[in-house]
């Protein structure tokens, strides 16, 4: 996601913090920028849209002198990618200077406030709120400033400030967005991420939540945001500059994987109000109107995506009681759909990138068409979040390995609060979507107690690795999830793998079946729990081997299955977000087993912009 960079000590502060930007760009991003304190002389700042080599070039052209600096590269949550919205932003004096990097979720209220009072404001952005009140709370001393400030937003941050009035300091803080100090000699550093700071210095502290830092050349002091020292304890970072990157996991996909619990926070961050039964989503208030009057869903998008909206099918049609069909985005553009009713219709793309081509068309020919269109999507400010008539954002953060993890969840969490929103314009009860709701906040926790088995999927993947085929089951809402848990081995591990619904099976496929051609059944104890396992008794007496994804508890699963991997219980609805999470790993190790480039398949690209 984005990423801060700053410096003070006794060299000059541009070239260092320029440096670390360019070290976090492989996080993803689409604006840099920097600002620069020669102590005495008023600050000075450039911020653009785009890379960092863009940046560069302008910092180049008369390199801004100073001892201080903080930079930052955007990854746009509020405000699309442009100049204005980039980092660093100011106050109305030009005289205090801020990065960040999370989301202040009442920065509506403050700004009407501090616009009430005269301040002027120039971006889009939830962080410009923070440079004003910060401003407007200033008495001389930033830090007394800054807790002020933190004591009335809500949300989560990484943030470092400078000031003119206030200088020979950064102040930084933090609450659920990481951050951390390097310990240099006569210098001090500050990054959101170790590898910006890994070729100063192994030396780092890590600030924590609730915890504000002040940077000087000679070191550092952190206090607690009542304002109590703390002695904090100094790591060394063993790792290299790549693994750093990779925050020590050994590939982008294993991290992704392991950010899931994180990353769907993130997606329901302000939105799900459980206590009430509501889903909030700020990004459909225009269309809101329109939506409960559709009695028609089109679900469309390509790989990952298409099997996140072919689950949305079963959740609209069960929640919010809307008729829905799912569609690949390249087959919806030339199947010339029959759209009469268009006033009543949406289309809804769902999409990671957003760039898709084949999804892009077919919002565009949705449009064409006259049907409302809607984007599920992570990058902000992408092609389909820009031609859609409204939207709601992952903020699962840049996904960097190919192979599509971390959004597929994200992707889930939304057309769960989406089906639920719809729902409750209808006829779902507020007493079920209260149930629902409530259970979607445990979900990162049970996905954690899913990744605590990893060594476990690690010896399932060694066994994995030698067969040629293999096939994956489920039915219902896990019938996608096997299609997903196929698309991500074959992916990144190059075996043959497909998914059916369980039922189709002896439809066909069932004559592959021998002791050599293991089966990987996706069969929580849902509604159609008993249908599954009759579904695997027919492979188990054709001699099939069977590796199931149960529910924790389950004790008749291993008497047709030969292992199982065990995942909690949890509602049917949100099952998939559970069972894929094994299936995922599985697919990681099997490729590490195998010796495969997991975080760039061959012949893969991460977004298809072509046809
Ligand atoms: O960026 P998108 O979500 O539109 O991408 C769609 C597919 O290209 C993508 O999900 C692809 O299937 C991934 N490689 C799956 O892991």
């Amino acid at each position: 996601m984005c990423g801060i960079v700053g410096y003070i000590g006794n060299k000059q502060a541009t070239p260092i913090v320029m440096d670390g930007l360019k070290r976090l760009e492989y996080r993803g991003y689409d604006s840099a920028g920097i600002a620069v304190h020669n102590i005495g002389e008023p600050i000075k700042f450039l911020k653009n849209a785009g890379r960092v080599a863009k940046l560069e070039s302008e910092v180049n052209k008369s390199v801004p002198l100073g001892t201080v600096a903080i930079g930052h590269t955007r990854w746009a949550t509020h405000g699309v990618p442009n100049d204005i919205n980039a980092h660093p932003h100011t106050d109305c004096t030009g005289k205090i200077f801020i990065v960040h990097n999370g989301i202040i979720e009442n920065y509506i209220p403050i700004k009407n406030e501090l616009m009430a009072s005269g301040h002027k404001f120039s971006s889009d952005t939830d962080t410009e709120v923070l440079a004003h009140l910060i401003e407007s709370l200033f008495r001389g001393t930033l830090e007394d400033a800054i807790a002020q400030a933190l004591a009335r937003v809500r949300g989560t941050y990484a943030l470092a400030v400078i000031s003119e009035g206030d200088p020979q300091k950064i102040v930084a803080a933090r609450n659920s967005s990481p951050l951390l100090i390097g310990i240099g000699d006569g210098e001090t550093l500050l990054a959101s991420d170790p590898s910006a700071v890994i070729a100063a210095t192994k030396k780092v502290i890590f600030i924590e939540d609730g915890e504000m830092a002040t940077l000087t050349s000679e070191g550092f002091r952190i206090k607690d945001l009542g304002g109590e020292d703390l002695v904090k304890r100094l790591v060394e970072i063993p790792w290299t500059l790549e693994e750093a990157e990779k925050s020590g996991h050994p590939h982008f996909m294993h991290k992704e994987i392991f950010e899931g619990p994180e990353v769907i926070q993130n997606t329901m961050r302000g939105r799900v109000m459980a206590d009430q039964g509501l889903v909030k989503l700020g990004g459909l208030e225009d269309i809101a109107k329109r939506l409960s009057e559709t009695n028609r869903i089109i679900l469309t998008g390509m790989g990952t995506a298409y099997h996140a909206a072919l689950i949305g099918e079963y959740l609209f049609e069960e929640l919010a009681g809307v008729p829905c069909e799912v569609e690949y985005a390249a087959e919806f553009r030339y199947r010339n759909p029959i759209l009469n009713d268009r006033s009543h219709t949406v289309l809804i793309a769902v999409s990671q990138s957003g760039e898709t081509a084949d999804t892009l068309a077919a919002v565009r020919e949705a449009k064409r068409r006259n049907v409302l269109t809607m984007g599920i999507v992570n990058v902000v400010g992408s092609s389909v979040a820009r031609e859609t008539d409204a939207g709601i954002y992952n903020h699962a953060g840049p996904e960097i390995a190919v192979a599509s993890t971390k959004a597929f969840l994200s992707q889930l969490i939304v057309l769960n609060m989406l089906a639920v929103f719809m729902g409750r314009m209808r006829n779902l009860e507020v007493s079920r979507a209260k149930e629902l709701l409530n259970e979607l906040i445990t979900i990162p926790e049970k996905i954690n107690q899913i990744l605590a088995q990893e060594q476990f999927f690690a010896q399932l993947a060694n066994w994995l690795k030698d067969a040629e085929h293999i096939f994956f089951l489920g039915r219902k809402y896990n019938f996608p999830v096997a299609l997903e848990g196929a698309l991500k081995l074959k992916e990144v591990s190059y075996l043959h793998a497909e998914g059916y619904n369980a039922a189709e099976m002896k439809h066909g496929p069932i004559a592959l079946i021998d002791s050599s051609f293991p089966t990987i059944a996706i069969v929580p104890q849902d509604s159609v729990y008993e249908k599954t396992i009759s579904n695997l008794e027919e492979i188990k007496a054709r001699g099939g081997p069977i590796l199931a994804i149960a529910t924790e508890g389950d004790e008749h699963i291993l008497k047709v299955a030969d292992t199982a991997i065990f995942i909690p219980k949890v509602l049917e609805p949100l099952s998939p977000i559970l069972t894929t999470v094994p299936l995922h790993l599985l697919a990681y190790h099997t490729a590490v087993a195998r010796g495969c480039d997991v975080d760039k398949p061959r012949n893969l690209a991460k977004s298809v912009t072509v046809e």
